[in-house]
């Protein structure tokens, strides 16, 4: 696999089709902003900071064959691809929050319309290059809470693959593994998607991180027999009072309190939406198949109620603390939250 997750090459993006791993490995080579909407909607490019960039490249692509005349046209050509992005997936607030800052700037950008197709190219490259620098120093301020022979429990995909390079969760159990610290993971399937069946696995086996699969319901058991130390997850959009992440999240965070387990979530600023509460998050409702099928294979019978909420809510009183790149945040920094204070 490349190095990085996603990857602009002189107006292409390439990255890896999650949807198809860990059986094969396609590289999709994307040329419109469309196609890169299409990949967000069918999950072949999934996870929050992922997301991010994949945004900004996208309006990248939109600037690099736009043919305006004028800067105010150019403006308007990204502003339609930003409703396109925007009609993808509505939690994940990276996808928002990397918008918003190419838009922002570029509608205050001072020089001619040439001048600023190049000056969104560089701002997606540098949302990318970011992306990837935070989850370096997650990792180094993360590993600080894993000890030596801990066992870590992570929920769906907060890995390199969700991310442009290294990954949040994963990017902390990666750090603590590279200092030497014997570590081991306890990945959960994560229904309905199997991120964490597919994707976490396939990124620790390939490191060389012991890890053991189970699946989501086994969590509270494996809890009750002292089988976890610590449980690392990655973050969809981190509110004045809550972390949203993938479905499954909450149960896991109130099984860790239950049992005394710190519960640590690891995610980038980019991921911080702390002008909204929780109520005010669209909580994303996926296709019913997702549940009725596993794959094309329908386990299922035909005409079943379904609900299928892709992320949950859990209180940041369920959370310990939050590693970001600027170092690791407890419940005083979340009252600063609450305030919205915090910088
Ligand atoms: O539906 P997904 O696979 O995009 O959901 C991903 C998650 O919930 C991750 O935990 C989150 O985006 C953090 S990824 C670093």
């Amino acid at each position: 696999m490349q190095s990085r997750t996603i990857e602009w090459r002189n107006g292409t993006v390439a990255t890896i089709d999650q949807s198809r791993l860990p059986n094969e490995t396609v590289i999709l080579n994307m040329k419109s902003c469309s196609e890169v909407a299409d990949a967000i909607n069918t999950m072949k490019i999934r996870g929050a900071p992922l997301l991010g960039a994949a945004t900004a490249f996208a309006l990248a692509l939109t600037a690099y064959n736009s043919k305006a005349k004028s800067k105010e046209e150019l403006i308007s050509e990204l502003e339609k691809a930003g409703e396109i992005l925007k009609g993808t997936r509505p939690t994940a607030v990276n996808l928002f929050w990397a918008m918003d800052r190419i838009l922002n700037k570029a509608r205050s950008f001072v020089g001619n319309v040439e001048a600023l197709c190049a000056f969104v190219v560089d701002e997606a490259q540098k949302i990318a290059d970011e992306d990837a620098m935070a989850n370096h120093l997650i990792g180094k301020h993360g590993a600080e809470l894993i000890e030596d022979g801990d066992v870590v429990l992570t929920h769906c995909n907060a890995g390199a693959l969700a991310t442009v390079e290294y990954g949040t969760a994963l990017g902390v159990i990666r750090a603590a593994f590279e200092q030497g610290k014997r570590i081991s993971v306890i990945a959960t399937e994560t229904r309905p998607q199997l991120q964490g069946a597919r994707l976490t696995t396939y990124e620790l086996k390939r490191d060389g991180i012991p890890v053991t699969l189970i699946t989501d319901g086994m969590v509270g058991y494996v809890m009750y027999k002292g089988l976890v130390k610590k449980v690392v997850v990655g973050a969809d959009r981190i509110v004045k009072d809550a972390v949203i992440n993938k479905i499954g999240t909450f149960t896991i965070a109130v099984l860790a309190k239950e049992h005394g387990i710190p519960f640590y979530v690891a995610a980038p600023k980019s991921t911080f939406d702390l002008t909204r509460t929780s109520k005010d998050v669209v909580i994303e409702e996926r296709k019913p198949e997702e549940v009725t099928h596993i794959g094309s294979e329908r386990i299922a019978p035909e005409g079943v109620d379904v609900l299928n909420p892709a992320f949950d809510i859990t209180a940041l009183d369920y959370v310990t603390a939050i590693i970001c790149e600027s170092g690791i945040l407890y419940k005083k920094d979340f009252d600063k939250f609450k305030a919205n204070c915090y910088k």
